[in-house]
């Protein structure tokens, strides 16, 4: 069921206190939507207390990143999947660009942590997109097509995706409909020919979604969802959002 609705997921980077967090959590136990299937990617000290406070709600827990390494281990600072699991989570983002860009995580690694999150149970949502100068310069399918390629022999028979085109993160500026579109279509093409046709794919779009934008991007062709960074970290711009997600 949840695979065929739309997925609008927040990321709330490395946000929060335990106060804030509470009043956040308390706003968004109440909202649901027919449509939208939800989830928040928490920093992983407060991951323990959106489960807690969101145990009898639909929304899911998830971390926005694991350890490339298995379970446990002289591995300092390291947070693995089994852990994660054993707190709550349901989800984990794998690749997103800010790690990509900071800690220079590239698909040998990601693969580890995407076989690591299958392993313990947890959805990954592998987030991919090109930067500013690799647009201008033509190159975002053959950059976007690279970074799935940390999905070949993958046997599973969902996956998810988010495409945040990194020059979208944070700035204000959306992508515009033909290029999400063009996008989305191309990574559920790619998807396939890699998986296997069977695959059942949610394609998230990311990059400055807000209440004024949700609507116009949700209804983009093949876009599956939303994932969102700022606007998540207000119930209420959080909600609405979510109260755009649309029939498929
Ligand atoms: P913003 O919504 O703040 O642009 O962040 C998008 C993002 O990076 C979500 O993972």
């Amino acid at each position: 069921m949840i695979w065929h609705k739309q997925w609008i997921f927040g990321n709330w980077k490395m946000n929060g206190n335990q106060a804030d967090n509470a009043a956040l959590l308390q706003g968004l136990r109440s909202v649901s939507h027919d449509n939208a299937h939800i989830g928040i990617a928490t920093p992983f000290p407060y991951l323990s207390q959106a489960v807690q406070v969101l145990a009898d709600s639909p929304i899911w827990v998830g971390s926005q990143d694991c350890s490339q390494f298995a379970e446990k281990g002289a591995y300092t600072g390291e947070v693995s999947a089994t852990m994660l699991k054993d707190c709550g989570a349901n989800f984990v983002l794998i690749g997103h660009s800010e790690r990509r860009t900071y800690f220079n995580e590239q698909n040998q690694i990601l693969r580890k942590k995407i076989d690591n999150a299958l392993a313990n149970d947890l959805i990954p949502i592998l987030c991919v997109g090109e930067t500013l100068e690799q647009r201008q310069s033509g190159q975002e399918m053959a950059v976007v097509a690279e970074q799935l390629a940390v999905l070949q022999g993958l046997s599973v028979n969902h996956i998810a995706v988010a495409y945040e085109p990194v020059w979208a993160i944070g700035t204000g500026v959306v992508a515009n409909a033909e290029q999400i579109a063009a996008m989305h279509a191309f990574i559920h093409k790619e998807i396939l020919s890699i998986m296997g046709e069977n695959v059942t794919i949610r394609t998230l779009y990311g990059g400055s979604v807000n209440a004024n934008n949700a609507a116009d991007i949700l209804s983009i062709d093949k876009v599956n969802g939303a994932l969102v960074g700022g606007a998540s970290l207000k119930a209420d711009a959080f909600s609405a959002i979510i109260a755009n997600a649309q029939t498929e």
